[in-house]
């Protein structure tokens, strides 16, 4: 998946972007007509969502390295990358993971003062129990902005009222939720020699990575869904859980889907697979990341390499170090 944001993801640019918002905000391909707009009314913004969504991506690349979708797709590129034409899984998992980049990277710039109408939450300032003697201090995060703005932009882009829209914003919301849910409180003591007779405490956001771990979970448990046509316009009005007897809901955390996955191990137009030729895969592991699962039977080319290095070295009165070189045998396996 390509970033649709190189244009314009190093920080020289922002001073031009604000000059250039039009220019800009015209420039990025796919954005939907709302925002296209919200590009527009805050361009300072647009550059956090890009990086947001791009780590939401790098971190997918991370979590699936081994697997043989690796979170790459063909296809249009759009405002998140390649998106995947099939509502698979694979492509919940997409979903969630960069509107949850989106949340963290807004929440993080309004802590870090970088963008013009947010900060640390000012909710969380002043005493929170007195008896405990604890007060808010330092810069606490304001997940709740980063939250909402990531529901105002990354969701913009459903504009077809059809099943995957629905799956699409459960998904979405489901990302957020969890790393809503993953914000910390920390504290600091104050007192003599660390006595702690009073306490000031902040929230702070988790690691991108762990909400990348929490939603591979969520990836392996994910429910399959089916949309439920309610109102007299046929449309699809919300999900329930297929094959469930009578209707459930899935649950707010759930990574939902409609269909099932393709293999991914052949290129495929119409799924929108790059297929596993060329990737790297393990000799010796059976599972996921082997060879044999990863090239899907068609067998694999092994690489030699030798890499010569200086070893053993010793130090001689006075003064001259002596080295022997020793060379490192590796093998790397890539799929027919
Ligand atoms: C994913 O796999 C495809 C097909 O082998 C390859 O072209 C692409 O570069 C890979 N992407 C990443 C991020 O490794
Ligand atoms: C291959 O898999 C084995 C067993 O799962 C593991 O011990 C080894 O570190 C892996 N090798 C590489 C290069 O990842």
């Amino acid at each position: 998946m390509k970033p649709f944001l190189h244009l314009c993801a190093c920080r020289a640019l922002s001073s031009v972007v604000a000059l250039g918002a039009n220019i800009i905000c015209n420039k990025i391909p796919g954005l939907a007509p709302r925002q296209r707009a919200l590009c527009q009314s805050r361009p300072d913004a647009i550059i956090i969502i890009g990086e947001g969504a791009q780590s939401g991506i790098n971190e997918c690349q991370y979590q699936f390295r081994y697997a043989r979708w690796n979170c790459s797709a063909l296809g249009e590129r759009t405002v998140f990358g390649q998106e995947l034409r099939v509502g698979s899984r694979e492509a919940a998992f997409t979903y969630a993971i960069t509107a949850a980049g989106v949340a963290h990277a807004v929440t993080a710039a309004c802590s870090q003062g970088k963008l013009s109408q947010c900060g640390c939450d000012r909710d969380k300032q002043g005493y929170h129990n007195r008896e405990d003697s604890w007060k808010w201090g330092g810069c606490s995060a304001d997940v709740k902005y980063g939250v909402e703005f990531s529901r105002r932009f990354v969701d913009a882009r459903e504009i077809k009222k059809n099943a995957r829209r629905l799956m699409n914003l459960h998904n979405n919301e489901a990302g957020r939720k969890i790393l809503q849910e993953r914000t910390k409180l920390e504290c600091k003591c104050h007192g003599v020699s660390g006595s702690c007779t009073t306490r000031t405490c902040w929230i702070t956001l988790p690691k991108l990575r762990e909400i990348g771990y929490l939603l591979k979970e969520r990836y392996s448990e994910a429910v399959q869904v089916e949309p439920v046509r309610a109102s007299r316009l046929r449309q699809p009005s919300f999900l329930r859980l297929k094959g469930a007897r009578g209707y459930q809901k899935p649950r707010d955390t759930d990574l939902v889907y409609l269909e099932r996955s393709p293999n991914y191990c052949e290129e495929d137009a119409a799924t929108g697979s790059t297929g596993t030729r060329g990737r790297l895969c393990n000799g010796t592991s059976t599972l996921t990341g082997g060879c044999g699962v990863m090239c899907c039977g068609r067998g694999y080319n092994t690489h030699h390499y030798t890499r010569v290095r200086q070893c053993n070295c010793k130090f001689h009165w006075c003064c001259v170090v002596k080295c022997s070189t020793c060379s490192e045998k590796s093998e790397v396996f890539t799929c027919k």
